[in-house]
């Protein structure tokens, strides 16, 4: 009989302390400790998160295992996110990881964050209708990054397009922060817009070369629309909060379906999957499932779990990586920037 695999992942990229328990791809534990400091700022402070992370280790990673009811000595690997993220974040986890490793003698895995995202498509779990198969393009939306990738493979990745400026979900945190929505502004914008009227406000489109994206434009636009307002009427943001952020979120999702559209054309692919934490918003949800069915798309949307910063995608990818024997260093280096192809 084969031995069961055990991977601890640890996710610590920007300001989440996660650590999961994988059995064989399926999620014993997925432990995560939001920093509620940054909300004081309206943005994450880098210095902040390097700290509340050397607070929140131990504890989250204490929590996934005995949660997962495993001792320390059953697991096969640690996988760690080596990057792209802040790098005083990225060196708390990587640094634990190492150490906890080197106690264990178990070895170690170093984890691509936005590679992880896709991967948390392949988390097994036996209620699901299915996994992408091979090639498929993936939405990759977090509040860092905003890209179509061509996923030949597990480890096969090529980003066809990506934003020039702004991340999509940078663009929902920045419009929310403008109407003193605080940050995490995204799933707010979402909320407020589920009683707004989408068509009140009209943004215009950016112009932008081939499957690439551009968010700047519609955040000055939304500071303007809320500047001129506030002079007029200074309750002009209370009054209409709805309304803008369904506006803003329409014109948000109706860019980034526009370029996944043409990419779909282009690479004649129809199998397409959402990742990273824009992909928990409604209206983007709805959208990829109504729009794909006319398309004739096989649309994947993660669970809400595993959309946003999370563990188990990282515990998943150490998963592969571990079945490829596809190791890391001691010595391997925290990356703050890491491009998703390695
Ligand atoms: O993947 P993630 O958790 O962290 C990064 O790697 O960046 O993504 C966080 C981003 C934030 O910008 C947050 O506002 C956005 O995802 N987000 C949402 C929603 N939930 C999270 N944006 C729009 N609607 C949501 N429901
Ligand atoms: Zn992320």
């Amino acid at each position: 009989m084969n031995k069961d695999i055990y991977i601890l992942g640890i996710e610590s990229s920007c300001d989440d302390t996660a650590a999961a328990v994988l059995k064989n791809g399926y999620v014993l534990s997925n432990s995560i400790a939001n920093q509620s400091i940054h909300k004081l700022y309206g943005g994450v402070i880098p210095e902040a998160a390097s700290r509340a992370h050397m607070q929140n280790i131990i504890p989250v990673v204490e929590n996934a295992m005995s949660i997962a009811g495993i001792s320390k000595k059953e697991l096969a690997a640690v996988a760690f996110t080596r990057g792209p993220g802040l790098l005083g974040s990225l060196l708390v986890g990587s640094s634990f990881a190492k150490a906890f490793s080197m106690g264990l003698g178990v070895p170690i895995i170093a984890v691509n964050h936005m590679q992880a995202h896709v991967l948390a498509h392949f988390i097994r779990d036996d209620t699901k209708k299915g996994v992408p198969t091979f090639p498929f393009l993936c939405l990759t939306v977090s509040g860092g990054h905003t890209q179509i990738v061509l996923v030949s493979d597990f480890f096969e990745m090529k980003v066809v397009g990506e934003t020039t400026d702004d991340a999509a979900g940078e663009a929902f945190d920045k419009i929310a922060k403008t109407m003193g929505v605080p940050y995490p502004g995204g799933p707010l914008v979402d909320k407020f817009a589920l009683a707004g009227d989408p068509n009140r406000f009209v943004f215009t489109h950016p112009k932008v070369a081939g499957f690439d994206y551009s968010f700047s434009g519609l955040k000055t636009a939304v500071l303007y629309l809320v500047r001129d307002g506030v002079q007029a009427n200074s309750d002009f943001v209370q009054d209409n909060i709805n309304d803008i952020c369904a506006s803003a979120q329409y014109t948000i999702v109706e860019i980034l379906l526009a370029k996944l559209k043409l990419a779909a054309a282009h690479y004649k692919i129809n199998t397409i999957a959402v990742a990273g934490g824009v992909s928990a918003n409604s209206l983007l949800r709805k959208r990829l499932l109504t729009d794909g069915e006319k398309l004739g798309w096989n649309v994947f949307i993660p669970d809400f779990g595993y959309c946003t910063d999370n563990a188990a995608m990282i515990a998943m990818t150490g998963y592969l990586k571990f079945l490829n024997s596809d190791f890391a260093a001691q010595d391997s280096a925290a990356k703050a920037r890491l491009s998703i192809g390695n």
